[in-house]
């Protein structure tokens, strides 16, 4: 069975009613209930987690990293400057694909770079919650022809 764990950085928790002209109206309780889904029709499971703190989610990818086959990760500002958290991310050494919500290419220009997605296997950006279930989607797929499993 396929293991993959979702963690949502700074700030998502608030999903729903934080800027919804730029990220949607859609909770992160219902993003997660939506990946849970999909995951059951692919025979997989997915664990999801939520912090503001950048130690509790470089503490979760270590804690986890035996246990899962794969990351999928917004970590929402953090994405931008967390150098720890791409040490995090580069040392798990499975595959992980990054995704926004919003198009980080079409916002400020501090938003244009990514220090976490040069050690990710992909990054979808731009399409909103739907994003989140292309990455489950495709990291499964990856996964199943073997091309990712160490
Ligand atoms: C975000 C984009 C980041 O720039 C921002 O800090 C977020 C959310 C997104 O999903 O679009 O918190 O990661």
């Amino acid at each position: 069975m396929i293991k993959i764990l979702v963690l949502h950085g700074r700030n998502l928790n608030m999903l729903g009613t934080r800027e919804p002209e730029i990220y949607g109206k859609t909770t992160l309780e219902q993003i997660n209930d939506r990946l849970r889904g999909l995951a059951a029709n692919l025979n997989s499971e997915v664990e999801t987690f939520q912090s503001n703190s950048e130690g509790d989610l470089i503490n979760i990818i270590h804690k986890k990293s035996v246990a899962i086959d794969g990351l999928i990760v917004n970590l929402g500002a953090y994405t931008h400057y967390s150098i720890a958290l791409r040490d995090a991310i580069s040392g798990f050494a499975k595959p992980t694909v990054e995704v926004h919500l919003s198009n980080i290419y079409a916002r400020e220009p501090f938003r244009h770079m990514s220090v976490t997605a040069p050690v990710c296997r992909g990054m979808i950006t731009g399409l909103g919650w739907r994003g989140y279930l292309l990455a489950l989607e495709a990291l499964i797929g990856l996964l199943r022809e073997g091309e990712e499993i160490s």
